[in-house]
């Protein structure tokens, strides 16, 4: 079937003009002219006063499938996506059991196809005991790259991938630090792999671990200087290697600056800060309580700002959103020391984006940030984040002006409370189009489940 989007303004790989989008089956056949007749057989879509972004890609989403239902699956994500604009969701190894291995990334894939709304991808896990064997078959088995998290323990009874390593139990094995991460390095650059990392030091947790009754407590016990840290250890070992790293949620100033150090040196690093850090601060607290409690935390209104101030200078490329559903038991009615970390967030990666940009003068900036830049990094591009002829007709249609809220009723996932709630955006998502399918109106899911494929990188 042919479907020709017409009468809106296109983000070109030129910027953006009037014109027409031509769609094939799944992709983009072209780019045309605005005045141009629709071809006989093509039913038209009016977009009328819209914009044509490429769709976004929040290239960090905890799934929790398989593994904890009651806290979201594939379906709730991806209807959560679709209706938010986002056409391709990059998954966490974090599921149960954790994708270690290339028949656990099969595993997963099918099992969690069944029930996609739109496009995904897997990242794998790296293990302190992870082989070089064992990586290099998860990338061929399609993995979009590695994840490693500095301080969380595997649990090999299950399979899970536990917060902390505070525990002896025989059961737990310890996380990667950066001597497994070191020692995996030049067999990663070899499989040109790209390794992301949750960037806090591990033994900087530990040691300031307090009790937590205030927020303050959550501040001092998870301090920037543990993420500026990691953060040094890790660009250290790319400029050695030349290891194409990848910063999780970057969430200070002492972060960044560690990071520009790092390249300064040559190391290939990327950063990936998520909205919560540049909307939000401690300040939030008073309001927000146990929902803004997350790993790394949200900080202080001048780590918000030097954050802000990175995605505006080029620094900060990607924006995705960790996240990361959990339970009203486990949320909403747990005092801040039991709160699980995370919050939902896929919906508003867009809007966020749209809202932030707009308010520095060009909202088109936001396509980069959650679509273009995370497209490349991942190996996806020019399949997804592009608009042009030849590419997946991923399409987010946007008008400007009508006010959407991050109401707890318009949310979609499982937890339907989050960090960002009540936020307000200057945009509204229209209609989404997941390789030529329409899976999302004025943000409500229409797709099928079972429609999204998953995608893996090609180079
Ligand atoms: C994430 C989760 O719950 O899976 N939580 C979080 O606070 N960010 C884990 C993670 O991304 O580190
Ligand atoms: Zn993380």
């Amino acid at each position: 079937m042919r479907r020709l989007i017409r009468g809106g303004t296109v983000l070109t790989e030129d910027g953006p003009r009037r014109a027409q989008i031509l769609i094939s089956g799944d992709l983009i056949e072209a780019v045309l002219d605005p005045v141009l007749e629709a071809p006989a057989d093509a039913e038209v879509f009016e977009a009328e006063g819209w914009w044509v972004m490429p769709g976004g890609i929040d290239a960090h989403v905890h799934s929790r499938d398989p593994g904890f239902p009651d806290k979201e699956d594939f379906d709730s994500l991806t209807a959560a996506a679709a209706a938010g604009g986002i056409t391709t969701v990059v998954d966490m190894p974090n599921t149960v059991p954790a994708v270690a291995s290339a028949h656990l990334l099969r595993d997963k894939a099918a099992l969690v196809q069944a029930r996609a709304r739109v496009d995904f991808g897997l990242w794998g896990l790296v293990r302190s005991t992870s082989s070089p064997e064992t990586l290099a078959d998860l990338l061929a088995a399609g993995a979009v790259g590695l994840k490693a998290y500095l301080g969380y323990a595997f649990r090999s009874s299950d399979g899970s991938v536990r917060y902390s390593a505070d525990s002896a139990a025989p059961d737990l094995e310890a996380p990667p630090d950066y001597g497994s991460l070191a020692r995996l390095a030049p067999a990663l650059v070899g499989m040109d792999a790209l390794l992301a990392v949750h960037a806090e030091d591990a033994q900087m947790l530990r040691e300031f671990a307090r009790p937590i009754k205030d927020y303050e407590d959550i501040l001092a016990g998870r301090p920037d200087l543990a993420e500026a840290m990691a953060i040094s250890a890790l660009g250290l070992i790319s400029s050695r290697t030349a290891l194409k790293v990848h910063i999780a949620h970057l969430s200070s100033a002492s972060g960044l600056r560690a990071a520009l150090l790092a390249r300064s040196d040559g190391a290939d690093l990327s950063l990936e800060t998520c909205p919560q850090y540049l909307h939000l601060s401690a300040a939030d607290y008073p309001r927000l309580g146990a929902l803004m409690k997350m790993n790394p935390p949200i900080r202080t209104e001048a780590d918000r700002a030097a954050l802000l101030q990175g995605l505006l200078a080029g620094e900060i490329s990607i924006v995705a959103t960790d996240h990361a559903p959990h339970t009203d038991a486990e949320k909403l009615q747990a005092s801040l020391a039991d709160a699980h970390p995370g919050s939902p967030g896929v919906q508003t990666l867009y809007l966020s984006c749209l809202e932030i940009a707009q308010r520095q003068g060009d909202a088109w900036r936001a396509a980069a940030w959650a679509s273009v830049e995370p497209a490349r990094r991942l190996g996806l591009w020019p399949q997804k984040g592009r608009l042009g002829p030849g590419s997946d007709a991923d399409l987010t249609l946007v008008e400007p002006g009508p006010e959407t809220v991050a109401s707890v009723e318009a949310m979609q996932s499982r937890q339907r409370h989050g960090a960002l709630m009540d936020q307000r955006f200057g945009f509204a998502v229209r209609a989404v189009f997941s390789r030529g399918q329409l899976v999302a109106q004025d943000g409500r899911p229409c797709g099928p489940a079972g429609w999204g494929r998953m995608v893996r990188p090609h180079s």
